[in-house]
Formats: C-alpha cells, structure tokens, sequence
C-alpha cells in the first residue's frame, strides 16, 4: 500500500520505517526541514537500536522518502497516519499540532473524491478521534467522514526497542469509525503475526492510556513498598518481591518450567518512572476523570508516589552524609532508562535540582546521554567522561538509572579512589556485587542501620 506517515518523531519514524520494511511505500513528513533532511540521509534525528539498519535498505530500495510537502505525501498515498506529538502543556494534553495535521490532512482530500484513510497512531484522549479529528477534517476537506476512512491505532513501543516492539508487535488494536476503515487497515497489518483486536475508536484510545497507567502503578506500587521495608528492620524489598513474584498468576509454570514474564520487571522499586509517555500519559488520564467529576484516587497515588521519589533519595543520601552542602555527589546515569539516551521526565533532572539546591557538587556520568546543554539549567554540573573522573575524590556516588555497565565497573579501585566510598543504590542495579567492606552501600528498599535509626529502633521496642 501507499503511506504517508505526518511525523518524524519517535513513533512516526518507527512506524514509517516498519511498514517501509514489511514492503509498503511510504513517505514521512514533517514540517522541521532538518528531520526530514536527516531521514533521507538516513540518519534518524534521535537515538534507537536498530531503526538506522532498518532505514538504510529501504531507503535505497526506494521505498521510504521525507518530504517537507504534506499535500504531495496524502495525494500519493491510499492511508495517511498522524504521528504528531501531543505534549503536555498545563497539565493538560496539547492537540495543537494534531489539529494543524488533521487540517493539513483535510485539505489534501479536498482535492480529490478518491476515499482515503487516515489512521490517528498519536496517544489521545478518549474522543479525540472522533471529535476534533473528525471534525477537523470534514470542515477541511469539504466532506463527511465514510467518503473517507477513519482509524485510531494505539503504539505500543517502548524506547530502546521499539523496532522489535514494531516489527514482533504483542497485538494490533484497530479503532475504527466503520468496518471499511478497520479492514483496510487489517489488511495494511496482514504481514504481521500477531492477534488484531477491532474495537470501537474511543476503547483504542482508552486501551493506552490504561496500559501505560497500569505499569506506572506497579512502579509506584513497588516503591510504596520500598519505603516500608527501609522503615522496617528485618526486611529487604528484594527478598519481599522475590517471593512475590513466585505467584503463579504472576509467573505461571508451564510444562514443569517457570516462565518470567516481563511485567514483573515493573514491580521493581527504584528511583521513579519517567520518559516521554508514563508521566504524561497518567497525569492526562488523571484529568481527563477529573474532567467527568471523577476523582482518581489511585491515579494520584501513583504519581505523588513517584513525584516524591527523588527527594526520598536525595534524603537517604544526606542522612548517610551528615549534610550535603559542599559534598562532591558522583551521580551515575541519567536517562530515564537504561538503552536510551532520552531525559525527558527523567529522574535524574529531579535529583539533580534536589542535590544542587544543598549545594552538592554534582558530577554526572551517562553511558549514552552526551549532550546536556539546556537540560539541566537550575545548576552547574560536572559532566565526566569516565568512571574514575566522575568517582575520583567524590564523597558519594548516587545510582539513577540501571546501565548494566554500571555492574562491569571496578568497584574495589573505584571506592579506594573516593573520599568517602558511600553507594546509594537507587536502582538496586549493584545488587549481588562485592564491595570493599569500608563501602557503606544503601539499596532501594533495604533498612540503612545509623545511630539514629538505632536509638529510635531502640524507642521503638520499648
Ligand atoms: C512506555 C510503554 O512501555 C509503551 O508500551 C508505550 O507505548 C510508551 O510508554 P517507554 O516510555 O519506552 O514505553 O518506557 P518503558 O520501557 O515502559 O519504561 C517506562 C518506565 O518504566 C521507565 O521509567 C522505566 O525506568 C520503568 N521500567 C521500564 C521499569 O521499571 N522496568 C522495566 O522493565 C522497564
């Protein structure tokens, strides 16, 4: 089929690509000149694994090209996808560049009779679809939508591996506005193995924002739990979850073997959920019921759990210190995840601002984030280049994000090399490696004995 995908973003390109790859035409469009520059180079505008191999063929087999030219990009195409961001502004999602698409879109119908598809694959609110992007593009193309088809098709890629996630998908949901709608973009799918599930347009858009909703309460369900075992003596969070995991219904056994199913990785503590999608998309949900007179109580839980994480580090880190005012603080990592170099919403701008306002002196290490102009601005950091320069002199290291290359580190030279070798763990990321014994290591969800916490033990028991 012929495709013209609006938006060079993540989603866009990875969709764009993907459908390029599994033999359909497509044309990407985007209104920044320098994406659609970088794509026809073949250089995707940011970073994922595997989408650059997965460009190359396709662009030189001619079948995926950037175009500036919307109207030329729908003319020639038999279904349109909008993948516009749709960001936040005032806790509110922002539709404006959905809108200006949808018009955009409209328009090029105008020029024709010829039925269409367009497909809404951004992340929007229940009647979204069928409200302002219906409606937007009757008025624009002079028609009502059935002379033209219509479609919202939830992604569900996760950053770091996307492709694989686009390319092997779990499931395919298909919105539809009627059933020639839905067929057709079935029949666009047909390459992919997997179960497609019709459903009505606003149960598609309702689909994401409950399955991102959900992991983002395991996280904070998970950290809620950490802050009870650091408060419990005798407990360790990780020992708890182990044997909670072993649940069958969280980690069924088949044919006598245990499967581990990948839901379990989010019923891990650590230092808070972040990226371009969990925080927004729960704080859209959480208005969207407010919006309806529904309070939300779950919602707001889960996100006030994970606002309150960075200073919860922050503070295990001073109450190992004694006081962080002039403390030289080695933080490791600082995308939201380990496999991508994205900061959005990421926990470490939190702590960071946190560290700065005592007056620390941050270094900052990532495996993959090199470039920090304008992300973190409230405060001078030290950006290092390896782990001796980040950790050399430093008073404490503070873990954000689990680069498993964090584990390969030489922790016995590295420590020796520290004024005061004290790892606060924020991701448990160390766990099971061995430490000089002069380390004083805090884990998420492990009780850190002091004086105090002993006197009040002590208080307590009495
Ligand atoms: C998420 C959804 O997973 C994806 O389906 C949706 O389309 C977009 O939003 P992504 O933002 O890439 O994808 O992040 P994800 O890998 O899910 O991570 C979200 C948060 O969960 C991160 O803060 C991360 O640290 C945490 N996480 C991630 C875990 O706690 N465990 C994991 O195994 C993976």
């Amino acid at each position: 089929m012929r495709i013209a995908v609006v938006g060079i973003g993540y989603v866009g390109l990875v969709t764009a690509t993907g459908l390029a790859a599994k033999g359909h035409d497509v044309t990407c469009v985007d209104s920044h000149p320098s994406r659609v520059v970088s794509t026809n180079n073949g250089v995707p505008p940011f970073y994922e694994p595997g989408l650059e191999e997965l460009l190359a063929p396709v662009l030189q087999e001619g079948r995926l090209r950037a175009t500036t030219d919307l109207h030329s990009a729908v003319s020639c195409a038999d279904v349109t996808f909008l993948a516009v961001g749709t960001p936040t502004k005032d806790g509110h999602i922002d539709l404006t560049g959905l809108r200006d698409a949808s018009e955009g879109i409209g328009e090029s119908l105008a020029q024709s009779d010829s039925w269409h598809l367009v497909v809404v694959k951004s992340t929007v609110v229940p009647g979204t679809t069928d409200t302002l992007v219906r409606i937007t593009l009757e008025h624009a193309a002079g028609r009502k939508v059935g002379t033209f088809g219509l479609c919202m098709n939830p992604e569900f890629l996760r950053e770091g591996t996307a492709v694989e996630d686009f390319l092997r998908p779990d499931r395919i949901v298909i919105g539809q506005w009627d059933q020639r709608s839905g067929k057709t973009l079935a029949e666009l799918y047909r390459p992919f193995d997997c179960p497609i599930v019709f459903t009505a347009l606003r149960d598609a858009e309702m689909i994401k924002y409950a399955s991102n909703a959900l992991l983002a309460t395991l996280i904070s369900f998970s950290n809620e739990m950490a802050d009870i075992c650091e408060a419990t003596p005798g407990t360790d969070l990780d020992r708890v979850m182990n044997a909670l995991y072993l649940d069958r219904r969280l980690s069924p056994v088949i044919e006598g073997r245990r499967l581990s199913p990948g839901i379990l990785s989010y019923l891990k503590a650590g230092c808070g959920y972040g990226g371009s999608c969990l925080p927004k998309d729960v704080l859209a949900l959480r208005n969207f019921a407010s919006e309806r007179g529904l309070a939300a109580p779950v919602l707001d839980g889960v996100m006030a759990v994970n606002a309150a994480r960075p200073a919860r580090l922050v503070a295990r880190l001073e109450q190992a210190l004694g006081c962080l005012e002039g403390m030289v603080v080695a933080v490791l990592g600082l995308s939201f995840k380990p496999g991508s170099d994205d900061m959005r919403d990421s926990p470490a701008l939190g702590i960071i601002d946190l560290l700065c306002q005592k007056s620390a002196i941050v270094r900052v290490f990532d495996p993959c984030v090199k470039q920090l102009n304008g992300v973190v601005s409230s405060c001078p950091i030290v950006p290092c280049s390896s782990p001796e320069t980040l950790l050399v002199g430093a008073d404490a290291a503070l873990i954000v994000t689990a680069w498993p290359d964090f584990r390969q580190f030489d922790w016995n030279t590295l420590c020796m090399s520290m004024r005061r070798p004290v790892i606060v763990d924020g991701r448990n990321a160390l766990s099971g490696i061995s430490l000089p014994s002069q380390a004083t290591y805090i884990g998420v969800g492990k009780y850190h004995f002091t004086e105090e916490s002993l006197r009040n033990e002590q208080c307590i028991n009495r």
